[in-house]
């Protein structure tokens, strides 16, 4: 039996042996909501870029969707043969049986201080394959220890519902930021995602706080739908509602398209501005 638990203490001892540690303690945000198509990896994308170009902080982008929305969005920074190019994907780092970090699962973008995770197709079925770990919410906290020690921000681009992959960014994250559309739907979407930060702050003894619910795709030609549902979510969620709204903005479609960072596709664009704004206001949240 002494033999057993010294040989388990050993493997483990030697497995976080190859993680340095660095000098920094990330803030961790996930962008998340239960709606599907209001705007999360669009803002996931541009407050990552935001806060390594204006704040000059170093930032890791962590994409926990399928889709690899964040990779395409970025495709024209991202090195060569990314896909390939890291020692593990993100689905090995959650589900392999050795013990390893996000670090090992990144690249670095042609972008200064900006990591992030490529497209990971796995991640699909990892969302099912979760649920027979042992702790199953804490997969990707565990994978954070080292790796929140190189970053200033970690922000983490969840999928569109409250499944293994979301649950396990809310419990990495020290923030939730919400976008939302200003449609019922979006609206109902994010008030579900703000019981689920109660829900898992309770039942997980987790100390998860709202950084914030953004308006996004916000239409200024709307202006009597815009009003009336904008009075009621102002009366629900007050303060929370950051000042910055992020308008429609066709720039920002183009730049995803082109693979390239709204701040170098379009930096005078209404959108840019936006995202700009909404990135010094997290910056003052944060502090
Ligand atoms: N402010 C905006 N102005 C115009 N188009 C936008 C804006 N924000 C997002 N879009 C577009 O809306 C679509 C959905 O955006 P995005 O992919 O960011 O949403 P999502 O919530 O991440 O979606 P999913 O739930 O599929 O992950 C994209 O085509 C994107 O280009
Ligand atoms: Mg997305």
């Amino acid at each position: 039996m002494r033999n057993l638990i010294s040989t388990g203490l050993k493997r483990l001892v030697k497995q976080e042996a190859r993680y340095a540690r660095g000098d920094r303690q990330a803030t961790v945000i996930a962008v998340a909501t239960v709606k599907g198509g209001v705007g999360k990896t669009t803002t996931a994308v541009n407050i990552a870029c935001g806060l390594a170009r204006f704040s000059k902080k170093r930032v890791l982008l962590i994409d926990l969707d399928a889709q690899g929305h964040c990779h395409a969005s970025l495709n024209a920074v991202m090195p060569p043969n990314a896909s390939t190019r890291s020692a593990l994907t993100l689905t090995d780092v959650l589900l392999g049986e050795e013990r390893r970090e996000v670090l090992d699962a990144l690249v670095t973008a042609r972008m200064e201080r900006l990591d992030l995770t490529p497209a990971d197709a796995g991640l699909a079925e990892a969302e099912g394959r979760i649920s027979q770990k042992i702790g199953k919410e804490l997969l990707l906290r565990d994978a954070l220890k080292f790796t929140r020690t190189h970053y200033d921000y970690i922000i983490i681009d969840c999928p569109p519902n409250k499944g293994n992959l979301t649950l396990n960014a809310l419990l990495a994250a020290d923030k939730v930021l919400i976008p939302t559309d200003i449609s019922p739907l979006s609206v109902r979407g994010a008030d579900e995602l703000l019981e689920t930060v109660i829900t898992v702050n309770e039942r997980l003894h987790h100390e998860l706080d709202v950084l914030g619910i953004v308006l996004t795709r916000v239409d200024g030609r709307n202006v009597s739908i815009n009003e009336e549902i904008l009075e009621t979510i102002r009366e629900a969620w007050g303060d929370l509602i950051f000042e910055t709204h992020i308008g429609i903005n066709t720039q920002i479609a183009k730049a995803q398209l082109a693979g390239l960072p709204l701040f170098d596709y379009a930096p005078e664009s209404r959108g840019a501005k936006h995202y700009e704004a909404l990135t010094h206001e997290i910056e003052a949240r944060c502090r």
